[in-house]
């Protein structure tokens, strides 16, 4: 492969410029072209506004901002990118006014020179279909903000030169981006990664299981994301997402995981799109958003006898804990004493499951939470069963708020909030790499800068034990019936052999 020094870009709108930004300072010729010359326009201007504000905040010498300047040249006529080693499309998202820009361009660059795409939701095969040398063209796929979004796929087509993906994968690592390979498959890496948390989210509020705040704030508490799903669609705003969910959906031919929500399609069509708009799941005061307080806690209940179920080792030893740090009477007895509020801990199932499973009394039974650990922690968790009385509730609520840590207090739900969300993102990201889209590494890499992910969701998985996000899916699809909670054949087998979520097959 050539030398990659000129690059032309067509398309200056938001991602073209970015594009633009990251290449110049990285030392490569820019040519710029849009079919509106005052895009063009307004993209140098806006470039040359951003190097002087970064070289006022000392990020770029103004000797390195200027020459970053020097290296654009606005193109008049898409001609002008003759000469070019790499041209990179960021155009609308439209088939085939992609397929015509490189039908257009095959007849104006030399033989060497690769034809990239920026689209984020076309086949990379279907765009190259149409071209005389499809081996050219890869996708490179940057994320907005692109100088802050510090990574880019790189996707080959079933016809594109791997050489050609290679050179990309280098060019993205000198423009100071992380770069990721992947196949040609809807979504690739991280648009497929993000159906976990947004889709299981929605799912979650569908079931009325809690109200949004409380779902983010679980996610972000207990999980440790820096967002939940709720406070991600306000950002990305419906008019963008939801037609994503929709689409990916359909590509992977109605798989149940990506089923998308109608509490999305009511809330587009009515304008309640996001952060953007003034309202999406939250409302926005001057841009700043509004939470609701959170639920009052309720009086704690003097003498209060509580007995854990043993039914999870796991969940039984983390809640006697708490409730011993937290000073309340423990029943050590085999069955519950006839007065005792009865706390059962379930990973994937909901409380009324336990109840029966377990033949306990339902209107003194309810749930915690303890995956992710009750002790030193920001948030718990507590679920109610339809029977659970409203005393029952209260009693636990203040219980587990004594030491003043917040509790959600939740309806009925199939592992909690965090624990199905969670099950969900590392399922997904699994099934990725089951079908080779990406490797392990890739995949992990991709979704945590793609995403701002807390860590890649295979390390999430290896970190909580395959075995137990396979039980929390295992008991989610029994509850449920659905089969949007399948376990991945990538995550069962690596819990049934005690491998890393992480360890490609050792075959090879
Ligand atoms: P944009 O609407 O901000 O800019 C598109 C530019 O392309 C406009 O200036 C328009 O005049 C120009 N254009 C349209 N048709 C053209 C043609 N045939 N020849 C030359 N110029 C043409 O769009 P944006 O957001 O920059 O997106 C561009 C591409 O990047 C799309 O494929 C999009 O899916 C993809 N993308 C967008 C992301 C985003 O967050 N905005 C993220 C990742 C990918």
């Amino acid at each position: 492969m050539k030398a990659i020094n000129t690059i032309g870009i067509v398309g200056a709108g938001a991602m073209g410029r970015g594009i633009v930004q990251i290449a110049a300072q990285a030392g490569l010729n820019v040519r710029l072209f849009d079919v509106s010359a005052d895009a063009v326009t307004a993209a140098t201007q806006a470039l040359s506004k951003t190097w002087e504000t970064l070289s006022q905040k000392g990020k770029l010498t103004p000797a390195d901002a200027q020459a970053a300047f020097a290296r654009i040249s606005p193109a008049q006529a898409l001609t002008d990118l003759a000469g070019c080693d790499l041209v990179i499309e960021a155009i609308v998202e439209r088939l085939e006014v992609k397929r015509a820009l490189f039908a257009d361009l095959e007849g104006i660059v030399d033989a060497q020179c690769i034809l990239a795409s920026n689209t984020s939701s076309l086949s990379i095969t279907a765009i190259a279909a149409q071209c005389k040398h499809p081996e050219r063209v890869v996708g490179y796929h940057f994320f907005n903000p692109v100088p802050l979004m510090k990574v880019v796929e790189v996707i080959d087509g079933l016809r594109s030169d791997p050489a050609a993906g290679d050179a990309l994968m280098d060019l993205g690592r000198r423009m100071g981006h992380t770069a990721v390979r992947a196949r040609d498959m809807p979504g690739f890496i991280v648009n497929h990664a993000g159906r976990g948390m947004n889709i299981e989210g929605l799912r979650v509020a569908q079931e009325a299981v809690a109200p949004f705040d409380q779902i983010d704030a679980l996610m972000r508490d207990q999980a440790g994301f820096r967002m939940g799903p709720f406070e991600l669609l306000d950002l990305t705003a419906l008019d963008v997402s939801h037609p994503v969910m929709e689409s990916i959906y359909r590509q992977f031919y109605d798989e149940p995981r990506f089923r998308p929500s109608p509490i999305t399609a009511v809330r587009l069509a009515g304008g309640l799109v996001g952060r953007k708009a003034g309202e999406g799941f939250y409302t926005y005061a001057d841009g700043k958003k509004q939470v609701p307080d959170e639920p009052a806690v309720p009086a704690l209940q003097a003498g209060l006898t509580v007995w854990v179920s043993p039914q999870h080792g796991d969940g039984h030893a983390r809640a006697v804990s708490l409730i011993k740090a937290l000073g309340a009477d423990l029943a050590v007895t085999a069955k519950p004493p006839a007065d005792a509020l009865i706390v059962v801990t379930p990973y994937g199932q909901d409380v009324s499951t336990a109840v029966q499973s377990q033949g306990l009394d339902a209107t003194r039974t309810v749930g915690l939470d303890t995956l992710f650990g009750v002790e030193g922690v920001n948030r718990r968790c507590i679920m109610v069963s339809p029977a659970t009385g409203a005393a029952w509730r209260d009693a636990a609520h203040a219980l587990f708020a004594k030491d003043g840590v917040p509790v959600s207090v939740i309806e009925d739900s199939p592992g909690f909030v965090a624990q199905r969300i969670v099950a969900a993102i590392v399922n997904v990201a699994s099934d990725i790499a089951q079908q080779k889209v990406a490797t392990p590494e890739d995949i992990d890499r991709a979704v945590t800068l793609g995403l701002g992910y807390p860590a890649g969701p295979l390390a999430m998985g290896d970190k909580l034990g395959a075995a137990t996000i396979v039980e929390v899916l295992r008991n989610l699809l029994d509850v449920t019936g659905d089969p949007r909670y399948r376990a991945s054949l990538w995550l069962q087998r690596r819990a049934q052999l005690g491998l890393s979520l992480l360890a490609p097959s050792q075959a090879g």
